[in-house]
């Protein structure tokens, strides 16, 4: 049974011990519901090292990375649920699942009528909470950033705050979110954190569809519809493995695919792996980038190319 921790001292305070015991410290930030995809993040941190590897879970829905007018009020938990899946992979040893992590102001609700930009609502709108802000200037403006203008800000600051809370060896990201587990690397590269960064590969389910927590409020025509996504994407990659590499051709038959099956595009894009530069041929390391509305849920995928 994983040890769940609610305060960051006892965090700081549990990780610290288990440094001093010679183990290496990996973490596995989440916000729970947690899925096939979440616990082979466990595996990879289970393997991240030769020495005997303490494992946290963190299971905190992050507010700052919701915008007022998106899913944070929806997003589902099942913390119960969630334990008894860790428990069962039978290595993590702790699961860290604070109440809240912000600094908080007064929060004038008067003022946080206009403002507002995540769901540190009322505080970001009356300037009286947290105020200090990890961005990663570039990374974060393209593909997930255009649509999500907070979103990365806000991921950048939470896994900050989660590494100086915790102080891990290793942290574990999904490819799932490709934008994400590269402006975190970027983050720890410019910001000197002495934390190893591993990319863990997309786990799908048996049709194809990439896990993920949002895909518990697709309706099962909507479910059978998103699977475009996927199809679209390996298509592309078959396409451009036979030399079909002309990226502004692959991107409009995968809008194409989509919208005929009833997708609402948000982005389709082909950039360079590490920049993550929009590219307009494949000749290298690339990853073709999707997001979709599918009803009410919007979905993203990837899939890596390198025709060299
Ligand atoms: P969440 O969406 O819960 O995802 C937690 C981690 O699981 C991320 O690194 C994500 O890429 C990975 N993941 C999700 N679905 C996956 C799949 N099908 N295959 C492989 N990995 C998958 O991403 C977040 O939470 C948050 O933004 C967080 C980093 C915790 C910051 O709040």
């Amino acid at each position: 049974e994983p040890e769940v921790i609610r305060d960051k001292a006892a965090m700081r305070a549990w990780s610290r011990r288990r440094r001093a015991e010679g183990k290496t410290v990996a973490v596995v930030p989440t916000m729970g519901y947690l899925h096939q995809g979440h616990l082979s993040l466990i595996s990879a941190a289970a393997a991240a090292s030769a020495d005997p590897v303490a494992i946290v879970v963190t299971i905190y829905v992050n507010p700052s990375q919701f915008a007022p007018s998106e899913d944070l009020a929806t997003y589902p938990s099942d913390f119960a649920g969630d334990l008894r899946k860790l428990a069962s992979t039978g290595v993590v040893d702790a699961v860290f699942n604070p109440p809240d992590l912000y600094v908080r102001g007064a929060g004038r609700r008067a003022a946080a009528t206009g403002g507002a930009i995540s769901c540190l609502e009322e505080e970001e709108a009356a300037g009286d909470g947290h105020e200090t802000w990890v961005r990663v200037e570039r990374l974060e403006k393209g593909m997930c950033g255009a649509s999500r203008p907070v979103f990365f800000r806000g991921v950048a600051t939470i896994v900050s705050k989660l590494f100086n809370i915790i102080e891990p060896d290793v942290a574990v990201f999904g490819k799932k979110d490709y934008q994400q587990w590269r402006v975190i690397c970027r983050m720890v590269r410019d910001l000197d954190f002495a934390i190893e960064i591993i990319g863990s590969e997309i786990v799908r389910e048996a049709d194809g569809l990439a896990m993920s927590s949002r895909n518990v409020h697709l309706s099962r025509e909507e479910r059978e519809k998103a699977l475009s996504i996927s199809r679209s994407l390996v298509d592309a990659r078959t396409g451009a493995l036979k030399g079909n590499t002309d990226c502004k051709q692959i991107k409009n038959k995968i809008v194409q695919t989509l919208t005929e099956t009833g997708g609402q595009v948000d982005y389709v894009e082909i950039v360079e792996q590490e920049s993550l530069v929009p590219v307009e041929q494949i000749d290298g390391p690339v990853v073709i980038c999707v997001a979709a509305w599918f009803g009410k849920v919007r979905l993203i995928d990837n899939i890596e190319i390198d025709t060299r």
